[in-house]
């Protein structure tokens, strides 16, 4: 008799952004009349850049021809991708990683939640808190992380990593020592950045300890503070204890287009075992390649018009997360992060639950925003307003906030 995987039964709730999903649905089939404003889930609003689009309709019609016609991609990914990454996005930030040492997928979401795959299932994992609710539940499904507390809201078998106010939302070396250390910056939901030293530390942290790093950096294209690290790499002794995940989604607007990369250096050993390897044949069985047209379109995401089509994208963005960490500033809110990620935190007002809030701007402001607890324990009392949105919409969730 067929048994189910019962670490999936163990998962509480449903998924964050399905709640809030159905908090939105119920608040707007009550009040049809009203506009709601959604800054909640972190999707792009954005359209395709000119040279990606260009670059798409180039592909597809090379895959309407018999000589340029392509069926199943490499599954590492396309090497004029690959070595297109290397050369223009690790090469101009000093960091040593080549072409196949990058990894092509369809995004940090599933490389985020299937990299635990290699790792032994006695691994303990430490987690930010508040953190990407991925690498934790991917762990759940995995059976790695114990028993739920449901008061605590914690896994007995994770080791939690505070992001508070009192440490810059920046977690601190844990008194456990972890085995596989999840980091993640700039930071959803907290919009921190930790500066090259601090990650320094972890690295020669992780070296020390024997753990493994897994640097989550989706969202480096926002940073504009000169010494804030775009990549793990940069530190020195990464590459023997870190992997790093990529994502084309926030930089350059692929949410629904899809692709992403991973990237696990050659002398990253564990047990004697290089990862490379065991990344290589995980995604050989598992994975057939992101397609051609959208690696072509992740390539032209680093020619010179890309380039500079999409700094304005980011710097679109960029200029609603100042309005907003500015808007809530003003209107007496305690708020962090929005400098070099489009996130602004902020602390709920008159210690209200984070849920209370969102249900309290929903009603009164009818603007959408994430509950902090949803990201974990240490989320509560706080709030994630994203500036994904237009200008426009972004500024009259501010009027709408401020008028509360
Ligand atoms: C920290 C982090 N990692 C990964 C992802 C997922 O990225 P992708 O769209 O490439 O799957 C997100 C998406 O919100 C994210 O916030």
């Amino acid at each position: 008799m067929a048994k189910v995987n019962d670490n999936y039964l163990k998962l509480p709730g449903s998924y964050l952004f399905s709640t809030v999903a159905r908090k939105v649905r119920e608040f707007q089939e009550a009040n049809p009349d009203k506009q709601v404003i959604k800054l909640s889930i972190g999707d792009v609003t954005q359209p395709l850049a000119p040279a990606i689009i260009e670059s798409l309709h180039k592909a597809v019609d090379e895959m309407g021809k018999a000589e340029t016609f392509r069926g199943y991609a490499p599954d590492l990914g396309y090497e004029f991708l690959r070595k297109t990454i290397a050369e223009k996005d690790y090469k101009p930030k000093g960091c040593n990683v080549s072409a196949d040492e990058i990894f092509i997928s369809d995004g940090a979401k599933s490389d985020s939640a299937n990299i635990q795959e290699i790792f032994s299932l006695d691994n303990k994992i430490a987690v930010g808190d508040p953190v990407y609710p991925v690498y934790v539940d991917s762990n759940v499904m995995a059976g790695r992380t114990g028993t739920y507390d449901k008061v605590k809201e914690t896994w007995s078998d994770v080791i939690y990593m505070p992001c508070l106010a009192e440490n810059n939302f920046v977690p601190e070396i844990p008194k456990e020592v972890p085995d596989l250390i999840y980091l993640c910056f700039p930071n959803n939901p907290t919009g921190a950045t930790i500066k090259k030293a601090q990650l320094q530390e972890w690295v020669d942290y992780a070296n020390k300890v024997g753990a493994v790093i897994i640097y989550d950096a989706a969202y480096e294209a926002y940073i504009s503070e000169a010494d804030v690290p775009h990549s793990i790499y940069e530190c020195e002794g990464a590459r023997t204890c870190a992997i790093e995940l990529r994502s084309f989604s926030k930089n350059a607007g692929f949410t629904g287009v899809r692709l992403g990369f991973t990237v696990v250096p050659k002398d990253l050993m564990v047990d004697g075992v290089a990862l490379h390897g065991l990344w290589a044949r995980r995604h050989g069985t598992k994975y057939n390649g992101a397609p051609y047209i959208i690696q072509r379109a992740g390539e032209a995401v680093y020619s010179d018009a890309g380039q500079a089509q999409l700094r304005e994208q980011v710097a679109y963005y960029m200029k609603n997360a100042a309005y907003i960490y500015n808007g809530l500033k003003e209107a007496g809110y305690s708020v962090s992060g929005g400098v070099n990620a489009p996130y602004v935190w902020l602390r709920t007002p008159g210690n209200m639950t984070s849920w209370e809030f969102f249900d309290y701007l929903l009603e009164k402001a009818n603007v959408v925003g994430t509950p902090g607890s949803g990201f974990g324990p240490s989320g509560e009392h706080y709030f994630r307003v994203n500036a994904f949105g237009s200008y426009e919409n972004t500024v009259e969730a501010i009027r709408r906030i401020k008028a509360l």
